[in-house]
Parts: structure tokens; sequence; C-alpha cells
């Protein structure tokens, strides 16, 4: 039913999504700068992948990178495929939730979560084992996404567009991988918190 209620969100907001988001997604290209700044991964995937705009910056910075996108919205996916038409022989995209992993042979380098995780209130935990499970030993796994609000009206308002945020996705985190890089930034003026998480699963696996 939450799954249904997300794709049927997106059927409206794929159209618009692009010339939208910039205002309060806010993360995203930092993080992508702070990941190829530090590795060449490949492959990558990003699950919950939207319009694809990441998996185009990654695309456009990682020339050699082979990468996978998952997301549940076909209606995200066909605006993915539009936006991600140069890089076609590089990047696979899935139409499918993150209910299992992937066990992608070989295992992912790199595994990206940009404002998706936070829409995943059920299954969340699981989601992050599965994402530990496709990465290779010392692979990592980056994260941008809402942190927390002061304001319960706001959390009640981002509730009905589908995100959780209080603050839960933090220490589940932290305590699945090693932390490389942890920022939490303030939105317009202290609305809201976002963080930007790199972590790193143990060299053994
Ligand atoms: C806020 S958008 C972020 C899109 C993209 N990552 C970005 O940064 O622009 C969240 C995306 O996650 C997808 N999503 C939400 N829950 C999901 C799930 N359980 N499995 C797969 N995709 C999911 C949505 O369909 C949507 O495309």
């Amino acid at each position: 039913m939450i799954l249904q209620n997300i794709e049927r969100y997106y059927r409206f907001h794929a159209g618009i999504y692009d010339a939208t988001r910039w205002s309060f997604l806010f993360g995203r290209a930092e993080l992508i700068q702070k990941i190829i700044s530090r590795s060449v991964p490949s492959p990558i995937l990003e699950i919950g992948c939207g319009t694809g705009k990441n998996l185009a910056d990654l695309c456009h910075h990682l020339p050699q990178a082979r990468l996978v996108g998952l997301d549940i919205s076909e209606d995200m996916l066909r605006q993915a495929r539009k936006n991600l038409a140069a890089y076609h022989s590089r990047v696979e995209l899935l139409h499918r939730t993150y209910d299992r992993p992937i066990k992608a042979n070989p295992a992912f380098d790199l595994i990206l979560f940009s404002y998706s995780l936070s829409m995943m209130h059920k299954n969340w935990e699981s989601v992050i084992e599965y994402a530990r499970q496709d990465l290779k030993p010392g692979g990592l796994i980056a994260v941008v996404d809402f942190n927390d609000s002061d304001f319960d009206w706001f959390k009640r308002w981002m509730g009905m567009n589908h995100v959780r945020m209080d603050g839960h996705l933090l220490p589940r985190l932290q305590s699945s991988f090693r932390s490389l890089k942890l920022e939490i930034n303030h939105a317009y003026g202290g609305l809201w918190s976002y963080f930007l998480f790199i972590g790193q699963t143990g060299v053994q696996g």
C-alpha cells in the first residue's frame, strides 16, 4: 500500500521533478564531489534513482564506470531513460523495489541513496542491511537525506509527502558501516537538517 502510494505520488511529480527539487533536495552534487575526490568506483548502484540526475552526474565524472539504477516508479524511470540517453551503454535501470539484495557479480564498489532512504518507512533497516550485503569488502555507501526538524508541523507535512524525518537514519548507518565522512547541515534557517554520510564496509565483508 505504501509503495503504491509512492508510485501514485510520482505519477504526477515525475514531470516536474527536475524543475523543482533543486530548491530543497540539498547536498546531492556535494556528495558526488566528495565521492569522486576519494575514489573511482565501479560498478555503482543507486537505490531510488528517480529521474537519474545523480547517475548522469556520476557518468559524466567517471567515464569508465558501469552503473545500475533501481526505482519503484516507472514514471520516474521514464524520465531517467531520457536524462541518461547519452550514457545508455553503461547504465542499467531496474523497475523494482529493494526488498532483497541484488547479489550482482562483481559486487558493487559504491551504493548511493539520495533522498530515498527516508521514504522507505517500513523496511529501511533491512534496506541498509541489503546494501551492506551488496557491497564488496571495503565498498562505500554514500547517503544524502533529510535528517530531522524541530517543527512537528513540518514533520507532519513531510510525512504527507511520504518522508519520515526524525533522526532515525544516521545512528543505524553509523553502526552498520565504518564512518568516513559525516556532515549535518541546516536548510532554510533551521527548518530542517539534512546529512551527507559516506561509510565503508569492513575489508572482511
Ligand atoms: C526523492 S526521490 C530521489 C530521486 C533521486 N535519488 C534524486 O536524488 O533526485 C525518491 C525516489 O525513491 C524512490 N523510492 C521510494 N521508495 C522506494 C522503494 N522502496 N524502492 C525503490 N525506490 C523507491 C521513489 O520512487 C523516488 O524516485
